[in-house]
This record gives C-alpha cells, structure tokens and sequence, in this order.
C-alpha cells in the first residue's frame, strides 16, 4: 500500500482528538484538521484548518487529496461516521480511522453485558460499515486502548475521587483492566498511519499499564501523600443499578456505566489476558511508568 502523506483529523479540538493531533503534527505528515462551522476550537497556527458541515456534498471536495482521514468525534457525532465513511470513498481515500479509542469491543461477553444499552453498538457499526467498503479501495484501522488513564483518573471513571480522596471499590477493587495515557494514543495513530500495509483493517490493541482499582488507590496515596477513604461496593449489584438506569434512546452515553462495569466487575479490560495481541512494540510506543502518569494526572 502506498504512502500516506495526508492526512485530515476531525475532532481534533477533543480530549483524544488533541492528543492525536500532536502525535500527527511529530510525524511527518502534511495535517488538516476539520472542524464544524460554528466550532469555538482552537488550533496551534501551523495547522491548516477547513470549517465544514458534516454532509457528503461539503466534505467530499475537502477530502479530496487525503491519504487518511482520521474521526476522533465525541459519541454526539458517531452517526455522521457513515457520511464521513461515505465521502471518504467518494474522494478515494486510503484509510480511515474511527472514533473508537475505548473498550475492546469485538469482546462477545461485553458485547453481551452493553447489549441492553440503547446505542451501545455504534462504533461496532461505524466498523461493519467500514468493512462493506474495503472493496471500493477504503481500508481502516480501529484503536482499542481501554479507559484513558489521565481523562478517567480525574473524573471519577475508575470510582477513584481525587478531590475529595474517596473511591469506591467494586467487588473488592481487584479486576485487573488495561488502561492508556493519551499521549500515547496520539503516537499509536501516526505509527499506525506510518505502516499502512501492516495496519489494514485491523483492530489495533494497545495499553499503557494493566492495572486494578487498589493499585490505583495505593499509587494515588504514595504520590500524594494523602490516605483515601475506601468504600466497599458489590459489582453485580452496580451492574443491576446501571441496567435499571438505562433510558430509551439515550445512545451511546446511557452505556457509560455499563462499560465501567466491563473492567472493575467483569474481566473483558485486560483484553491482553483475554488474547489480543498488543499493538505497542510494533508500533514503538513509549515505556511509561505508573506513580510518573498517576502523578502526572493528578496534577503532582
Ligand atoms: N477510553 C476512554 O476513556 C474515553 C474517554 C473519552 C472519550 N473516549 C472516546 O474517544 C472518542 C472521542 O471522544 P472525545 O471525548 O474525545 O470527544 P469530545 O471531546 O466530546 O468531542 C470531540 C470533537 O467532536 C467534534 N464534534 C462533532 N460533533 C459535535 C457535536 N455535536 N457537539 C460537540 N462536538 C462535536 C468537536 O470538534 P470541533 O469543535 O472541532 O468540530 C469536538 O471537539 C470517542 O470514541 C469516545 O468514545 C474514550
């Protein structure tokens, strides 16, 4: 496969999104980003921005030219994926990456568990579709990176509440889930667009650390210096709670709780015990050290 030289990020103003740009704008690609109309994002200067809505008339001519189009869109805009998939193929791009960068959701068991969750199966959909284009010449690579580390840490997604030292263990706090520090995602996606033969519709796995609720807890406490107060929850009684909560139509957002329960309460987070191959010395991806990110990520 040849090349990739260019490439269009969209999203690129979001908590993955700016992480992927930076890991473009180190590569030596040539990188546009696109961004809605009436966006308020920002971008550094050295960056070529187009302003454009998500229809297939307007983005097809913008993605004329691009080797790669990369989607790093928050879960409001999953289903526009299939315009930008659409406009993809009609401009004869070489590759496009979604907005996954989560869970491993090719994991029948938490397929099974997320399956009563309105919208769960939206990036599983965004892939099927791409597949059904790999021959119209569109290729595509998908990124499972578990829980962001840093992103997770500070808003409570690991039930570990910095501000207020609390957490709250589920069954126990010992479920062992791969977790991944942005940066590192935003490497992944230039390395993977820099081997595009070896990276061709493929879910890539990759992960920083393999980690467990107490090891967070007790890294948190040594790089602090300051004790949690720990709560003790049973797991399938927050999965029940999370079931009951779910609401009609809420999309992909109402699976949240769920997807949590997917690593502290289930074993569908350590997606290396459970067989997939990692993706990080392929790739060449940093070595990084847990009490540094944790550190990092609370701000020590
Ligand atoms: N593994 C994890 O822990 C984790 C955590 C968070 C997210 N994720 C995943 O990462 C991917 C990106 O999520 P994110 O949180 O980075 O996204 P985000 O910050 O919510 O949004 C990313 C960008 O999407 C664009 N956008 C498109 N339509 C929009 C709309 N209607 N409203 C607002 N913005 C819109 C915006 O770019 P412009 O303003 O430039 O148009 C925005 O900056 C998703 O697949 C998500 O599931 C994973």
């Amino acid at each position: 496969m040849a090349e990739i030289k260019n490439v269009l990020l969209i999203g690129a103003s979001g908590n993955i999104g700016s992480h992927i740009l930076t890991g473009l704008l180190s590569s030596p690609f040539t990188v546009t980003v696109l961004t809605r109309p009436d966006s308020t994002s920002d971008f550094p200067e050295a960056v070529k921005v187009v302003r454009s809505d998500y229809t297939l008339e307007a983005l097809t001519p913008l993605f004329k030219g691009q080797d790669a189009v990369v989607s790093a869109v928050g879960h409001v805009g999953f289903e526009s994926q299939f315009t930008f998939i659409d406009a993809a193929v009609a401009a004869g791009v070489k590759r496009f990456i979604p907005s996954e960068f989560g869970s491993d959701t090719t994991n029948k068991g938490l397929q099974q568990l997320l399956a009563p969750a309105n919208g769960a199966t939206a990036k599983l959909e965004a892939v099927e579709y791409l597949k059904s284009k790999e021959k119209d010449g569109l290729s595509w690579t998908s990124v499972i990176s578990g829980p962001f580390l840093d992103l997770c840490l500070n808003f409570g997604f690991f039930e570990i509440f910095p501000s207020t030292r609390k957490a709250t263990l589920w069954n126990g706090g010992r479920q062992r889930f791969i977790v991944t520090s942005r940066p590192t995602i935003g490497i992944a996606v230039a390395r993977i667009l820099q081997q595009p033969e070896l990276t061709k519709n493929i879910y890539v796995f990759i992960k920083s650390f393999t980690t467990s609720q107490q090891e967070l807890i007790s890294v948190a406490e040594k790089v602090s210096g300051e004790k949690y107060v720990i709560e003790e929850v049973n797991g399938e009684a927050k999965i029940k709670e999370a079931e009951a909560s779910l609401t009609e139509g809420a999309g992909f957002a109402a699976a949240y709780p769920l997807i949590k329960a997917g690593f502290l309460v289930k074993s569908y987070g350590d997606y290396e015990a459970e067989g997939r191959e990692l993706w990080n010395e392929k790739l060449g991806l940093p070595n990084e050290d847990l009490e540094e990110s944790v550190a990092q990520a609370l701000g020590i």
